[in-house]
């Protein structure tokens, strides 16, 4: 794996790919690998020639100082895990690399889809992801671009990116990785303890039982009875919201024949994402 912290210097190596035409995958990290990231380089390995995985903890997306700080750091692990997988390139640039000084920040608009959920209780996150990634995307210029359906508004709002941006990458969205209890894997559950593993099960018993409910009550009347189940195992639900696929408006009355169930809470001090496809007969 040949490994680059200068932006100039890998985008010259991929450059000669491209004079091959060789098919590059780009699966962007902030490092502290798990399974879950695996998934995306074992699709990107599948779907095309050469694969670089960008590991860069983005402070532009932390609107909590402290969160950032907190952010699991693991690079020593992560490089081994990312031979094993035979990665071919990984980027791991400075801050100075990415936001250059001389650069102005720009506001990407993003239309109304980082108005909500994360949105609301974390105010510019998603204007700190769309920065990072077109400029990531700007470097690498890769053919396809992975990324987890686990961050389902993410997910939305980096399609609407490249579309609105015309950028030519491909996104593909690749199924969350979950455990045998059903939790769904992020960095983040490195700051569980066993039982508050155990306590976080109730995310994804709770998202079935949206599933089974789903067309027999109102989205509305469905989440009040989701978000009293997440606090009966003393869970501090954040947002639990039906919400459109595209367009992330939610669901009050009446479903569609495609839903997301999206939901963010506290375990402990850890906070958890997790979302579910939820098919009507609308
Ligand atoms: O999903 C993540 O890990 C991050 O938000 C991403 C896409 C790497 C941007 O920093």
């Amino acid at each position: 794996m040949k490994q680059f912290a200068s932006s100039k210097e890998l985008f010259e190596e991929l450059k000669k790919l491209k004079k091959n035409a060789q098919s590059i995958g780009f699966v962007p990290t902030m490092g502290a690998l798990h399974s879950g990231h695996i998934e995306l380089i074992k699709q990107a390995k599948k779907q095309t020639t050469h694969v670089v995985v960008s590991i860069f903890v983005n402070p532009t997306q932390f609107n909590d100082p402290a969160d950032f700080q907190a952010y699991p750091r693991t690079i020593q692990e992560d490089i081994k895990l990312l031979e094993q997988q035979n990665v071919d390139y990984l980027f791991v640039p400075t801050t100075q690399e990415i936001y250059p000084q001389s650069q102005e920040q720009e506001l990407i608009d993003l239309g109304k889809l980082d108005k909500e959920m994360e949105g609301r209780f974390r105010p510019n996150h998603f204007q700190g992801v769309a920065q990072v990634v077109k400029r990531l995307l700007a470097i690498i210029q890769p053919d396809y671009a992975f990324f987890g359906q686990k961050d389902f508004q993410q997910l939305t709002i980096i399609r609407h990116l490249v579309k609105h941006e015309k950028l030519s990458v491909k996104i593909i969205a690749c199924p969350t990785v979950r455990n045998d209890q059903g939790l769904a894997l992020s960095s983040r559950n490195m700051r569980l303890s066993e039982a508050q593993k155990q306590q976080a099960t109730a995310i994804y018993q709770t998202l079935l039982y949206a599933q089974q409910y789903a067309d027999k009550i109102s989205p509305k009347e469905l989440k009040k009875r989701c978000i009293d189940r997440l606090e009966k195992e003393e869970l501090k639900v954040d947002y639990f919201e039906f919400v459109h696929p595209d367009t992330l408006s939610f669901l009050e009355e009446q479903w569609e024949s495609d839903a997301i169930a999206c939901v963010a809470l506290y375990c402990g001090n850890v906070r958890l994402i997790d979302n579910m496809h939820i098919t009507t007969t609308k």
